[in-house]
C-alpha cells in the first residue's frame, strides 16, 4: 500500500467521529477528553507505538456505538429501566461493528479495543464478561480513564464530582473491578500535570504524547 493510501485510510475516521458529534455533543467531547487522558496514561506506561495509536483511535471511537442507540434512551435524563440500561449496553459491540467497517489499517486492533472498554477485571462487565487478563491492557486502561471523565463531567442529571472524589472512586474499584497497577500509574499521571482542568486542544493531544514513562518501585 502506498504510504498517501495508507494515510488517507487513517485519517477517514475523524468523519464518524464528527457523526457522533451530531448525535450526541457530550459523547463527542467525552470522547477527545478520554482520548488525551488515555494517550497519556499509554505514553506513561511505555506502550509500543502500534498500541498506542491503536488505543487512542479506539479511545475517540470508544462510544460510537452510541450512534445505534435510541433518542429516548441516549438522552433520557433520569434513571434508565433495566431494559433500558440493557439497551445501552449494546453500544460496545456496535462500536466494535462499526470500526470493523472502516478503512482503518488497525482496524481489527481498534475494534477490539471498543469491543472489551467495558470489560471488568471482577468478570461482571460487558459484553463477554471477560475477567483478569483477560482483558487486554488497552482496555484497562481506556476503562480507567473512560469512569474517570464520565464522573467529573457534567451531565444535565447529577453534578460533577471532583478529581478527589473520583479517584477515591477509582480507588475503591481497584480492589475488584479495574486494573490496580494502571490505577496507580493513572493517579501519577494526573498528580504532575494540567490533565485535571484540561479543555481538549491540538496543544493537549501532543502533550499528552509527551508525558515521560510512569516509574514503579519494586514493591
Ligand atoms: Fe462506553
Amino acid at each position: 500500500m502506498s504510504a498517501p493510501l495508507m494515510m488517507d485510510q487513517q485519517q477517514a475516521y475523524p468523519s464518524l467521529i464528527t457523526a457522533l458529534c451530531e448525535r450526541n455533543a457530550y459523547t463527542r467531547v467525552h470522547c477527545d477528553r478520554v482520548c488525551i487522558l488515555a494517550t497519556a496514561l499509554g505514553n506513561a506506561l511505555r506502550l509500543r507505538p502500534r498500541d498506542l495509536e491503536a488505543l487512542r483511535i479506539a479511545s475517540q471511537l470508544h462510544d460510537i456505538g452510541k450512534i445505534g442507540i435510541r433518542d429516548e434512551v441516549l438522552l433520557k435524563p433520569g434513571r434508565l429501566t433495566p431494559e433500558e440500561w440493557e439497551e445501552v449496553k449494546t453500544h460496545s459491540i456496535r462500536g466494535e461493528r462499526i470500526v470493523n467497517e472502516t478503512f482503518l489499517t488497525n482496524r481489527t486492533d481498534v475494534a477490539a479495543i471498543v469491543r472489551h472498554h467495558h470489560e471488568s477485571r471482577d468478570g461482571s462487565g460487558y459484553p463477554d464478561g471477560l475477567s483478569g487478563d483477560e482483558i487486554p491492557q488497552s482496555c484497562r486502561i481506556l476503562s480507567i480513564v473512560d469512569k474517570y471523565d464520565a464522573m467529573t463531567s457534567v451531565r444535565v442529571y447529577r453534578n460533577p464530582m471532583s478529581h478527589g472524589e473520583a479517584m477515591a472512586v477509582l480507588h475503591e474499584e481497584s480492589i475488584s473491578k479495574i486494573d490496580p497497577m494502571i490505577f496507580s500509574a493513572f493517579a501519577i499521571v494526573m498528580s504532575r500535570n494540567d490533565l485535571r482542568t484540561m479543555r481538549p486542544q491540538p496543544s493537549h493531544r501532543r502533550a499528552a504524547a509527551r508525558i515521560a514513562p510512569v516509574q514503579y518501585s519494586a514493591d
